[in-house]
């Protein structure tokens, strides 16, 4: 089996989702709130445009949400490299979004990367730092694909050539991540390779990451997928149409429960009734090692009932209309994200390789952040 390293294009030229402008000091980013519909760029060019950006999810998914961080610590300190403005960007970027660890994750490596340097080198250092963090992402996401890559292609055997059916939920794909994804890793490198795989892309309310982002994507790439509503995952593993489920995560404990956009529970209940293997793609910053009960101690984002009670879409001439879908007066609920206990997924698809969702088999996979769990973190 040839194995590629698939490369995301937009227009048929490679595109990230972050990057730095030609001036070497702002930041592109790829404007998601307005997908499927138009492609379109912004220019951030102050901490408080970074803070806006990841607040409003022009980007979003937790390892973009961290270089998006990442990258607003840098516009913070061309402003002013002091200790003060630091803390404050660091705080500011911080209360954008509650759930995604990834985001304090890459603040922490940033102060680590310009704290004890000089004014005069801060800057520099930060925009190293920053494009480090996005490579990492990067490789990081090309080993989940080549080790997810023997799951899919071991079930494509056991089927003699037929596709192999992946349900995913919400944007685990290249939009959340800096390039080519996590969860959609697995699929493009498959694909790429010349394995059959066919993908079930739940549509995601409220938002619809799966609808409007997964299936872009997915359609960009060439890669065989039908949109379905959020609950119809069930009914399909029910009649074998599931062959297996690889969702993302926003943050997984340190014992293995893997929290992720809110309906990625009902999957994992559906997907154990039914046989169906329920793995979790994920990065090694997505680990949260202060945690261990998902349920209890991860907070979880509510956000404006308007994403409830609102659908935006296009019409049949092309403009971009929102309408109102629930009552006047009716009461709208907006959690989102919910925590799969660590028992219902089958395996966690790391760069280190597939483990057991457990805390003897993170702690062996990824001794150094298990161990550093408990020093003091740096941007708190
Ligand atoms: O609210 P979002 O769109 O930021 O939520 C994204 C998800 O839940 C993704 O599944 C998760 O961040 C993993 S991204 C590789």
């Amino acid at each position: 089996m040839a194995r590629e390293t698939p490369v995301m294009k937009v227009g048929g030229q490679h595109t990230r989702t972050i990057w730095v402008e030609a001036d070497g000091a702002r930041v592109g980013i790829i404007d998601q709130t307005l997908l499927p519909h138009r492609y379109a760029t912004a220019t951030l060019t102050t901490v408080a445009d970074a803070a806006r950006a990841i607040a409003t999810m022009q980007v979003r998914g937790a390892p973009l949400i961290g270089a998006a961080a990442a990258y607003g610590v840098c516009l913070a300190l061309r402003a002013d490299p002091s200790d003060d403005a630091l803390e404050q960007a660091c705080r500011q970027l911080l209360a954008t979004r509650p759930t995604a660890i990834n985001l304090k994750w890459a603040l922490d490596e940033m102060v680590a990367a310009v704290r004890n340097r000089p004014r005069h080198e801060r800057v520099a250092a930060a925009y190293r730092r920053a494009a480090e963090l996005c490579e990492q992402d990067v490789a990081i996401n090309q080993a989940i694909g080549r080790h997810g890559l023997q799951l899919i292609a071991t079930i494509a055997e056991r089927k003699g050539g037929e596709p192999v059916n992946v349900l995913t939920h919400c944007n685990a794909g290249w939009l959340a991540t800096v390039d080519l994804g996590t969860a959609t890793a697995s699929i493009y490198t498959a694909h790429d390779s010349g394995v059959p795989v066919h993908v079930w892309v739940d549509e995601t309310r409220p938002r619809n990451q799966g609808a409007a982002l997964t299936a872009w994507e997915l359609g960009h790439h060439g890669v065989p997928h039908t949109v379905i509503p959020d609950n119809t995952g069930g009914h399909l593993m029910q009649h074998g149409q599931v062959d297996l489920a690889i969702v993302g995560t926003d943050r997984v404990t340190a014992q293995g429960d893997v929290c992720n956009k809110i309906g990625t529970y009902l999957k994992a209940l559906a997907a154990a009734d039914n046989g169906v293997p329920f793995y979790v793609a994920l990065p090694s910053p997505t680990i949260d090692f202060t945690v261990t009960d998902g349920l209890a101690e991860i907070p979880i984002e509510q956000r404006a009932a308007d994403e409830v009670a609102t659908m935006t879409g296009a019409t049949a001439d092309g403009r971009i209309e929102t309408v109102r879908i629930v009552p006047d007066g009716s009461a709208v609920a907006n959690y989102g994200f919910d925590v799969t206990p660590a028992r219902l997924v089958t395996g966690l698809i790391t760069e280190r390789g597939v483990i057991a969702a457990s805390r003897p088999a993170l702690a062996q996979a990824f001794p150094e952040r298990a161990g550093r769990a408990s020093r003091p973190a740096a941007a708190e």
